[in-house]
């Protein structure tokens, strides 16, 4: 079991010492290492038992931090990064020297973030560590967005977690690259393209699957829960059909009067608005898992906004199915 506090100074003398800590971000848990302890840096791989060819994330706690890890900072990712900093976007520059083959996949390049949560950020700050953290999760499994649900998952082979309450936007970052004075979407998360695309004043492209850049880690199914999980336009219709089966619906529109008594139905956002279908969505999953439905169906938000990034959850997590 680990030891689950709210001091930012006990967390960074254990990730000091080269031990494994589990920190908040804003969108979702993370498991930090110092970047320059190859050990506590495999361990993460370890724990995780995520393929070294994944690479992780950098978090640091200033843009000068950022610039020490970094060959370049193009003009395009200085002119955004005062802007969308600490914040839910992931940029991926070319590594300096001081970034280990281990943290990049043996990659050239890095990426980076600085997370918007107050302890984290007190944390980086505070030590000056810059720390690699992937999600707090077993390889393709559920991000956690508290520390209840990380110490379920990952306690036993932890010392500490930093406990920072609920991740508030409880979505991965957005991943962008750039190329020429473009920017690239690698992965969409809790930052969306129309802000992004607005704040930078270039459009944000999105890449075909013939020639997105190598990313090893957009596997295509990822963030599943172990519930078969269907994601259905017609999610009552669908789940009435399965009357042989006790199902979840996950809806985000309306509930029908009646349905079936083998269907319960769950609201995806408890205030309807896609930014509370996004900070939802992860727990739910979560407690939805642990109920032991024979299947959830969701239904997928609007494609727009922070509802393309939720809907590339939901399909990533039905993937497992297909
Ligand atoms: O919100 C987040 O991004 C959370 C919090 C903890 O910051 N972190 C997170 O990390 O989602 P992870 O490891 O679960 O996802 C990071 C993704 C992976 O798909 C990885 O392949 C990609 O970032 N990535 C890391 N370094 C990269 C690089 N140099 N080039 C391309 N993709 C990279
Ligand atoms: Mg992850």
């Amino acid at each position: 079991m680990a030891i689950i506090g709210r001091d930012t100074t006990i967390a960074g003398r254990y990730l000091s010492e080269g031990n494994v800590v589990a920190i908040p971000t804003e969108t979702v848990y993370g498991l930090a290492a110092d970047i320059r302890n190859g050990s506590a840096l495999r361990r993460v791989f370890e724990i995780k038992q995520r393929p070294l060819s994944n690479p992780l994330i950098v978090h640091v706690g200033s843009v000068e931090e950022a610039q020490s890890l970094v060959r370049e900072f193009p003009p395009l990712a200085r002119h955004i990064a005062p802007q969308c900093w600490p914040g839910p976007l992931t940029m991926i520059l070319p590594k300096s020297d001081l970034v280990s083959p281990l943290v990049t996949a043996g990659q050239d390049t890095v990426a980076l973030r600085i997370p918007a949560h107050p302890l984290t950020l007190d944390l980086l700050q505070q030590t000056g560590l810059a720390l690699a953290a992937p999600s707090a999760n077993p390889f393709n499994y559920i991000s956690p967005v508290t520390a209840a649900q990380v110490e379920a998952m990952l306690g036993a082979q932890i010392p500490y977690i930093l406990d920072g309450g609920q991740c508030q936007r409880g979505l991965e970052s957005t991943i962008i690259a750039f190329e020429d004075d473009r920017i690239i979407l690698l992965r969409p998360g809790a930052f969306t393209e129309e802000d992004l695309a607005q704040l930078a004043g270039v459009p944000v492209l999105r890449k075909g699957k013939e020639n997105t850049p190598a990313h090893p880690g957009m596997f295509k199914k990822h963030y599943s829960p172990r519930t078969p999980l269907l994601l259905s336009e017609n999610p009552w219709e669908e789940a009435g059909q399965m009357w042989d089966k006790q199902v979840a619906v996950l809806y985000f529109g309306r509930m029908p009067e009646s349905f079936g008594q083998h269907i319960k139905a769950f609201m995806l956002s408890p205030d309807g608005t896609s930014a509370g279908a996004a900070a939802n969505l992860y727990n739910i999953l979560h407690e939805l898992d642990a109920l032991g439905f024979d299947c959830i169906i969701a239904e997928p938000l609007p494609e727009e906004g922070l509802g393309r990034a939720v809907n590339d959850r939901l399909r990533k997590a039905a993937q497992r199915n297909a």
